[in-house]
């Protein structure tokens, strides 16, 4: 019995966020990445000055819910801490959630706690900052002070999860802040990640619109086929547990490729296999976890659907996936935008973006380059077996 608890207790998979993947399938994002570390730790000018080679514009990770954004981020941060960074994060830049986690930054730069009541009054968003024009003022805020006063002793790495749940004036206050400094060679590294619709979002603020950090994103997408199988392989192996021929392929066949997925179906078939008392996975074992899976995986289409819904993109959904599949699977996003304006009067070039961007939002649709593809593709499948009439209007 004990021995049944420990086996469980000792599931490597997780779903949830903070758990530690095997990093599966981000090689060229962890090497571009480390790149940015790389260079922050380089030859600095004068004493503890800027950085002789210049700084990198942040990073901005966008993917959708579940794809990955918090692992990336969890790995960027061990490894900046292993090299002596200054590593803050935040995950909700509430206005009282900030003075935390710079408090935290100032206390570690100045080396004990003396810099607070300093601190408190930087917090203070003075309107001041702003002027009448809505130009942001170009002398150094506090902000900026104590950042580098951090900056001089280590490199600073500033994580920003969830941006998209952020006040937006505080995070324009530190996007733009830190834009000055990496642009002045400060050894300071911002990686923000964000759903897709934060680009929107972020875009309506005319002076993060042309922020270089556009320049940096890092639109992480569904694994490959050979990451998924290793994301699936690996914990297993590590635990000395052994997968019968076909096994690995059945529990793949139910993530989808999607990092979500793949920690469901892996935790499942666990917990399926110390429930029985194995120390092996075959085919028939996965064949049993399939229902429960789908129970978790259809948790996330839910929401994703009455996101949809709410937004009254139901139609536009239906058609894009329509036009999809028409064409085999992938469509430049140039002909889904030309499609849903010659398909739904009174949408425009914008709003036709803007729409694309919402389906991506939710994991529909995904866009690499130009092209796009299904989001989360068994989400298409939900999605049509969902797709009732549009709810008639109140009838009262
Ligand atoms: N490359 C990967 N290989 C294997 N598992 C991964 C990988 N990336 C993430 N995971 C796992 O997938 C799950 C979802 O990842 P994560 O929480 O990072 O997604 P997210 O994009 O931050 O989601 P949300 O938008 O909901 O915050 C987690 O359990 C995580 O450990
Ligand atoms: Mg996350």
């Amino acid at each position: 019995m004990i021995a049944k608890l420990r086996a469980g207790s000792q599931n490597p998979f997780k779903a949830e966020a903070g758990s530690r993947p095997l990093l599966a399938g981000r090689e060229d994002e962890t090497r571009r990445l480390t790149e940015m570390l790389n260079l922050l730790c380089g030859k600095r000018e004068k004493w503890r000055g800027p950085l002789a080679s210049g700084s990198l514009p942040p990073f901005h990770v966008i993917g959708p819910r579940g794809a990955g954004k918090t692992a990336l981020l969890d790995w960027t941060r061990r490894r900046a801490e292993e090299r002596g960074f200054h590593c803050v994060s935040c995950t909700g830049l509430k206005a009282e959630g900030i003075e935390f986690s710079l408090q935290k930054l100032a206390a570690n730069a100045a080396g004990g706690m003396t810099k607070l009541d300093h601190l408190r009054a930087v917090l203070m968003v003075k309107a001041s900052e702003r002027l009448g024009s809505g130009k942001m003022r170009l002398t150094e805020p506090p902000f900026m002070d104590w950042v580098r006063s951090g900056l001089r002793r280590r490199p600073v790495l500033l994580l920003l999860d969830d941006a998209q749940d952020y006040d937006l004036r505080l995070l324009s206050r530190v996007l733009w802040n830190s834009h000055i400094l990496i642009g002045r060679g400060w050894p300071l590294g911002l990686v923000m990640a964000a759903t897709p619709g934060l680009d929107d979002h972020l875009l309506k603020d005319r002076y993060l619109a042309d922020y270089t950090f556009y320049e940096r994103k890092l639109r992480i997408k569904p694994l490959s086929d050979e990451a998924t199988r290793e994301a699936l392989r690996a914990p297993f192996a590590q635990e000395g547990v052994t997968l019968a021929p076909g096994a690995l392929e059945a529990m793949a066949a139910q993530t989808d490729n999607y990092p979500y997925f793949i920690q469901v179906v892996g935790g499942e078939t666990w917990n399926e296999m110390t429930k029985a008392g194995r120390k092996d996975v075959d085919v028939k074992l996965v064949e049993q976890i399939k229902a429960r899976a789908r129970i978790e995986r259809e948790t996330i289409y839910k929401d994703a659907f009455r996101n949809l819904v709410d937004k009254e993109l139901l139609p536009q959904g239906r058609q894009v996936i329509a036009m999809l599949e028409a064409s085999g699977g992938e469509m430049p996003e140039k002909e889904v935008v030309k499609a849903l304006i010659a398909a739904n009067p009174g949408v425009n070039n914008k709003t036709a973006y803007e729409i694309c961007d919402s389906l991506r939002e939710d994991g529909l649709i995904w866009t690499l380059g130009s092209s796009t593809k299904p989001g989360i593709p068994s989400f298409f499948s939900y999605f049509k077996e969902q797709d009732i009439e549009e709810p008639a209007s109140d009838s009262t």
